[in-house]
């Protein structure tokens, strides 16, 4: 049975008291035990977060690594420096890493294999904007940024990885994917990832749906059978609001 993942993306939000609030009130919530809970602050409170975190079941993710493993990268983070405050997980190829900062998906494929060289899980973030749905080029769209990002990837790679399907149409904008678009786009992910590797890899990985989602529209989300979960930006800066959806399986 592939996990249920509810991961939760602070982005460029809080600062170290603001983080210490946050953690207090997480650790306050009644959590599933059936949902693995993964938090994503900034760089500056990865190291807090995972102490204060330590004795309890949630995964602590950076938002971003550099590719290289070590060098002349003025303001770069490594995955050998996230490891060794005890971050095994990183979310890599966020929409906003890929449209602000112009993350490739050559550029992303090469940040897939360093952290799988550092033993690291990956949360692979991925989807089109609104002018390629428009387009009907949505599923072209999503099928490159897996090729060209991710599928260079060897077989006994993928208990490392966890998909994120994120319409970047929905990011911060209160627009949701229909439970049904969502649906269509993740049985399409887990095809071609079967057409590429094989049905159990495909059967085996968990596919998060990302963009807006909220306490209130979690649960038929997450109810659609090839959706395993959620990655959470604004919702997940409320404690009371990310474990209503952690808990919304
Ligand atoms: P949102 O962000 O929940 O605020 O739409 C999701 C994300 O970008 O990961």
């Amino acid at each position: 049975m592939r996990k249920k993942i509810v991961a939760g993306n602070w982005k460029m939000n809080c600062d170290l008291s603001q983080t210490e609030y946050l953690l207090s009130q997480i650790k306050q919530q009644k959590l599933s035990s059936n949902t693995t809970v993964i938090v994503s602050p900034p760089f500056t409170n990865l190291y807090n977060t995972f102490e204060s975190l330590k004795e309890t079941a949630i995964t602590v993710a950076a938002q971003n690594m550099h590719q290289a493993a070590n060098g002349a990268y003025t303001g770069e983070i490594s995955a050998a420096m996230l490891k060794s405050i005890g971050v095994n997980t990183v979310i890599i190829g966020h929409s906003e890493r890929r449209a602000y900062f112009g993350e490739t998906n050559e550029l992303l494929s090469q940040k897939v294999t360093t952290a799988l060289e550092a033993n690291m899980t990956i949360i692979f973030c991925f989807g089109e904007e609104l002018d390629d749905r428009r387009a009907n080029d949505h599923f072209n769209l999503v099928k490159q940024q897996l090729q060209e990002g991710l599928f260079h990837v060897s077989k006994n790679s993928w208990d490392q990885i966890i998909l994120a399907y994120e319409p970047v149409w929905a990011i911060g904008t209160g627009e949701t994917a229909s439970p049904e678009q969502a649906q269509e786009m993740h049985a399409f992910i887990r095809n071609t990832i079967a057409e590429n590797y094989s049905q159990s890899i495909a059967d085996g990985v968990s596919i998060l749906y990302g963009g807006s989602v909220k306490p209130s529209n979690a649960a038929e989300i997450f109810e659609k059978p090839d959706v395993d979960g959620g990655l959470i930006g604004g919702a997940s800066l409320n404690a009371e609001d990310f474990a209503a959806i952690v808990n919304a399986f």
